[in-house]
Formats: structure tokens, sequence, C-alpha cells
């Protein structure tokens, strides 16, 4: 096969170009990356579990009318999905504080929120992804109103799928970041969701112990971060305890 024409690469991706004009070839690396790359690691398998799991939940998205990238999954690593021209924002949804904002707002981790709140960060690694206000976006053209209702639509509604589905298998979601893109169709452009959703991007506790199974494992070396996500995986069916990864489904009684 002739060599594929990479375009980009991040900390835990790597885009090639599509077979098909408009398509991307989405790669999930092992690296695991941490504080803005502060904190390195290669953790065997993590892109396997986060091309089933991003795969998962972009297809239940799908399902319930999200629109998102996610064409098909190719092999173990990586996914087709729509080229998109990415709005440089990072969306934050969260239900319970933690993280940053329990840090800037001296919220204790954990505390529920009195409703989900949506925070915007202007994607710029060699800044740290600095909070932003609808401000700052409007003023430098990041994103039009428009495009700013319909962020928070799609953001709203991607947390009550991602809640729901977590729920269901005894997780809570406390946050989540999602990234968005314009396609073009035509004449008209709308914004979908793009990126991945895995447990990279999600604080996920279990809603019994309040064990984290996220990258927080890593972050504040709580443990065995394969551990953690192929639990996520285990629970929403999408890769059984200790098996190879599958690539047709099993019978399991
Ligand atoms: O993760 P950290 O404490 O640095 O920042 P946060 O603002 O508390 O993160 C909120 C949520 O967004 C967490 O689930 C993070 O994993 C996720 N996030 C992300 O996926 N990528 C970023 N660059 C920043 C946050």
């Amino acid at each position: 096969m002739a060599r594929r024409k990479k375009i980009y690469e991040g900390k835990a991706k790597i885009l090639y170009e599509g077979p098909e004009p408009g398509t991307i070839v989405q790669y999930f690396k092992d690296d695991a990356t941490a504080f803005n790359a502060e904190k390195k690691a290669v953790i065997e398998g993590k892109g396997v579990l986060n091309n089933r799991l991003s795969e998962f939940f972009m297809t239940g998205l799908g399902q319930i009318g999200v629109p998102n990238h996610f064409i098909k999954r190719l092999n173990m690593r990586e996914q087709l999905v729509r080229s998109v021209e990415i709005v440089p924002l990072e969306i934050i949804v969260r239900n319970y504080a933690a993280g940053t904002m329990s840090k800037r707002l001296g919220i204790d981790e954990g505390t529920q929120l009195p409703r989900p709140i949506v925070e915007y960060c202007y994607k710029d690694d060699s800044l740290g992804d600095p909070l932003v206000t609808e401000e700052h976006i409007a003023a430098f053209g990041w994103a039009s109103q428009q495009d700013m209702d319909d962020i928070l639509s799609l953001a709203l509604r991607v947390n009550d799928f991602l809640s729901g589905v977590m729920m269901a298998v005894g997780i809570r979601l406390v946050d989540f970041k999602i990234e968005v893109g314009r396609v073009f169709d035509g004449d008209f452009q709308r914004l979908i969701v793009a990126d991945e959703i895995s447990p990279d991007s999600c604080r996920l506790w279990d809603i019994e112990t309040g064990e984290k199974l996220d990258k927080d494992v890593f972050r504040r070396d709580l443990g065995d971060l394969k551990d953690a996500y192929t639990e996520v995986a285990r629970r929403l069916g999408v890769m059984p305890k200790n098996a190879q990864p599958i690539t047709k489904p099993t019978l399991i009684n």
C-alpha cells in the first residue's frame, strides 16, 4: 500500500489523509500525556481501547441524531472520520466539581453542581489552553453567536447522552471535553462533534466506590491506566475483560 500522507501528529493521535476527499484516518497512539505534556508515558493498548470507546460513543451519538465526524472503524487503532475545520476551542462540560474548577473556585472535588456548567478554553498548547469567555470568542472571531448556540446545544446533548450511558453501568460522568468542527455541505456549514470521546477526555468515577476510571489515574499516579480503561470498556460491553481486542462480536454467556 502506498505510504499515507500524515496531516498532523498530536499528543494522543495521528491524522492521515483519508481515501476519499473530505475524509481523514485517525490513528490512536498509546502515548499518555498530562500537564501540557510535562508528564509522559506509553501505556500499551491505550490507543486500541480509545479507538473502540470513541467509536462506541460517537456511534451512539449518531443514533440519537447528534452529528459527529465518525464514519467507521478501520482496524484496531484507526477510524475513518469526516475532515472538519476545527473550532479552536476545548468545550468542557461539568456535572460535578473537579480538576481546575475545584482549584480555581475552591470547591471540593465531587461536589454536585447546581446544573451542568459549560466552559470554553482556547485551544493552544503553548498557552496551556487558557479559559476564555464568550466575549473573547466573539471578539477574536473564533466562533459566531450562531456557532456558540450550536456548540452549547451539542455540548449539552452529548452530556445527557454520556451521563445516561455511564449511569447505566454504574459510572458517574463528572466532566468531559469535546471539540467541534465545521463541515460544508454545498453552501451550508454546520458544526459537528469531532476529535475523540474517551476516558482520556472525561472524568469517570465509579458510583459506588468513587474509584477513578479515567486519565486522572495517570495524572495522579493512582494505579494502572490500562486496567481503568479496560474496566470502562468491559462495563459498556465494548471489549471483554482480559481478552485480546476482538474484530467480530463474540457470544459471551
Ligand atoms: O484535566 P485538568 O484538571 O487539567 O483540567 P479540567 O479543566 O479540570 O478538565 C475538565 C475535563 O476536560 C477533564 O475530564 C479533562 O480530562 C478534560 N480535558 C481534556 O480532555 N483536554 C484538555 N486539554 C483539558 C481538559
